[in-house]
């Protein structure tokens, strides 16, 4: 386990979400509902962002083609349901992955993330 202290906590209110940068990848730090997540600002679909998409059900949405990723363990709730007709074809051709996740931490009054380099 390699810790990254990466914001303060109170940076981070309820709701809040930033991308930060850890070692070399950009990692979408999302409060929800009090409860911190790291996660990939890279959607597994076409390594799209991920900073916009709602959160629903304890799952964010790509803003792009909506799949959506399960915050905790990053498995794919939905995979591609946008635009209504061509998205079925893309959903055929391109193979359902998971979003990666990282174990985040509160020590201190800081954020640490593992993101395993
Ligand atoms: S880029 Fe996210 S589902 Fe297509």
């Amino acid at each position: 386990m390699s810790w990254t202290k990466v914001l303060a906590s109170d940076a981070l209110s309820p709701g809040a979400r930033q991308v930060v940068t850890v070692g070399s990848r950009k990692i979408l730090l999302v409060n929800h509902e009090g409860q911190f997540y790291a996660v990939d600002n890279a959607c597994p679909h076409l390594k799209l962002s991920l900073k916009k998409g709602k959160i629903l059900d304890g799952a964010i949405v790509c803003p792009w083609h909506r799949s959506a990723f399960d915050l905790s363990t990053g498995d794919a709730k939905e995979w591609i349901t946008w635009p209504p007709v061509v998205s079925k074809a893309m959903g055929m051709v391109s193979q359902e992955k998971q979003l990666p996740v990282y174990p985040v931490r509160v020590e201190d009054g800081s954020i640490l993330v593992d993101v395993g380099e």
